[in-house]
């Protein structure tokens, strides 16, 4: 995969976006620095409405940034936005299945959206379906899955293409503890290919579990990063919910003021992202999640 100098498979410095309404503008991302290397999994934390979901439009070129420079895959999204979009997959927050379709047919959609051919998206389709437990299920409309089924096929349509960096907008939102670690041991098989994946969560020990680091969204900036187990140490802290809570304290005064001023409550922890002592060794592996 083509990456930047450096190895980075995502690299956002100085980003900058603000939505603007008929009640004026708000400012969301204040200058964000994110940098994932390739073949790792990086954590995106915050509160809700910290940024998260918009700093993944912008990332996989769905929102244009109003400044700073992201790089996906070595690729710039404002300039190069087509050849971002041939390398990622995103799994929205809301999932995107169509629910008049099967699951087979949703994902054949995919292959040809993805110009895979009929025989070679026949095969991607039965592998895919295969890997989330759906083959059961292929030829059923949608509209009868359960929930946890949706979210599963909604990742494997992100993966039709073979993506080589990985969006996943909380991918376990509503999944039960059995298909939350399916999905996990999932998320491992792709980083052991060689995918780079960034996700979103608001289950911290999904993020202690998979993360090699971890990015802590609040007030407009990234107010921490590193290694679950640094940030921990940082924080002195036993669970990264309570680094969470440590960082992302609400101003005591105006809850409004929170994009624009708040990232003084979890100074830059001193930690940097990065490649980590502590990668998907941790006690539940692939084997076990399974
Ligand atoms: N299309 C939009 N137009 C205007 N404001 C928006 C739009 N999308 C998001 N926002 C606002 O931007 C802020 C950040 O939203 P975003 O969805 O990125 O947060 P998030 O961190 O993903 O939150 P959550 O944890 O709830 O998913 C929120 O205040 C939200 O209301
Ligand atoms: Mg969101």
């Amino acid at each position: 995969m083509p990456t930047t100098a450096r190895g980075l498979a995502i690299e956002a410095r100085g980003l900058r976006k603000s939505y603007r309404s008929k009640a004026g503008e708000q400012l969301v991302l204040d200058g964000v620095d994110l940098v994932v290397p390739a073949g790792t999994v990086t954590a995106l934390l915050g509160p809700n409405g910290a940024g998260k979901t918009t700093t993944v439009g912008v990332l996989s070129t769905l929102l244009a940034p109003d400044a700073g420079t992201v790089r996906v895959a070595g690729y710039d999204v404002v300039r190069e936005p087509d050849a971002v979009r041939a390398v990622i997959g995103v799994t929205g927050q809301i999932t995107a299945v169509d629910d008049l379709l099967t699951g087979a047919e949703n994902l054949r959609l995919m292959a040809d959206l993805n110009h895979l051919g009929r025989a070679a998206g026949r095969r991607r389709t039965a592998d895919l379906l295969e890997r989330f437990g759906l083959t059961d299920a292929a030829a059923k409309p949608v509209s009868t899955y359960s929930g946890g089924m949706k979210r599963k096929l909604d990742l494997a349509m992100t993966l039709v293409g073979s993506p080589s960096v990985v969006f996943l907008d909380e991918p376990t939102t509503g999944l039960d503890p059995r298909s939350r670690r399916t999905l996990w041991a999932e998320v491992r098989a792709l980083v052991a290919e060689g995918t780079t994946i960034l996700l979103t969560t608001q289950y911290l020990e999904e993020a202690d579990q998979l993360a090699d680091s971890v990015a802590v969204l609040h007030g407009g900036r990234v107010v921490a990063e590193g290694t679950p187990a640094e940030l921990k140490q940082v924080h002195d802290a036993g669970t990264l919910d309570d680094v969470f809570l440590a960082l992302t304290e609400p101003p005591a005064d105006d809850p409004a003021e929170d994009s624009a001023d708040a990232t003084g409550v979890g100074a830059r922890s001193g930690t940097t992202a990065g490649p980590t002592d502590s990668p998907t060794d941790s006690p539940t592996d692939r084997e076990n999640a399974r």
